[in-house]
């Protein structure tokens, strides 16, 4: 699903933010990014999403080579990528289904609406359709965000630190809806995160980056090696 090779990545001559990072994701992994500040967790996430293009070496994404794209196929690219953000970005003037619904932008496709229940069910909002961002929980509202993320039904889903902010229940109720997506819908998932519980309790493959570069990358793996 996603190769990178030799990738490296720099803002400008003092920041080099990935140093060679070489990396395989095969297609339904689960993979948790871990790291402290500034190891470049999200300039990873960044380049997957074609939000960012590598400064050096090569990323495939499905076999497709991110440089490659021109900018219609960038945006026709990025509707297979579902991303989370940390802060949400849900808009406060909209209700939960229409901040799903927004990412559609079909007018007139029947399925649409189907889509976004769909989309509300597998996170739990369904019954919190109709609310706004103000009316739910910090945990609620990542939900309510996933679900934006996954409902044009992504093969990629790519979520930077979802569960920072959240109280460790709401917390692992997200980190639940994510493997579940990861599990039902064959969604080859990776995970940028700073939450040791969440990542010592699911244990799973942990890639780990300090200073741009890999320096651990195990299967079943704990948050700290
Ligand atoms: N848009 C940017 N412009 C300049 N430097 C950046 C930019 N984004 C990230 N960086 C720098 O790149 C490095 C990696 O950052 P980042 O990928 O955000 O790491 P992480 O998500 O692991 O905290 C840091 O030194 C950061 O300051
Ligand atoms: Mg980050």
């Amino acid at each position: 699903m996603i190769v990178l090779r030799n990738v490296w990545k720099w803002y400008d001559d003092d920041t080099v933010a990935l140093r060679g990072v070489t990396l395989t994701v095969p297609r339904d992994d689960f993979v948790f990014l871990v790291g402290p500040n500034g190891a470049g967790k999200t300039t990873l996430l960044r380049l997957l999403n074609r939000a960012e293009t590598p400064s050096d070496g090569c990323i495939l994404v499905s076999g497709q080579d991110v440089q490659d794209l021109d900018e219609q196929e960038v945006s026709r690219f990025r509707q297979r990528i579902g991303v989370v953000f940390q802060d949400t970005r849900l808009f406060a003037d909209k209700t939960v289904y229409e901040n799903v619904a927004v990412s559609l932008q079909v007018s007139g496709d029947g399925r649409a609406s189907e889509l976004v229940w769909d989309a509300l069910e597998v996170v739990q909002l369904a019954d919190h359709a109709e609310r706004f961002p103000r009316e739910l929980s910090g945990g609620e509202a990542q939900r309510a965000a996933i679900a934006r993320a996954i409902v044009r039904q992504p093969q990629l889903l790519l979520a930077d630190e979802p569960t920072a902010n959240l109280p460790p229940a709401m917390a692992w109720q997200v980190l639940q809806v994510l493997t579940d997506i990861h599990y039902y819908h064959g969604v080859t998932t990776l995970i940028a995160t700073h939450d040791r519980e969440v990542v010592d309790r699911m244990r799973r493959r942990v890639v780990e980056l300090a200073h741009g570069y890999i320096v651990r990358d195990q299967r079943g793996g704990r948050f700290a090696a």
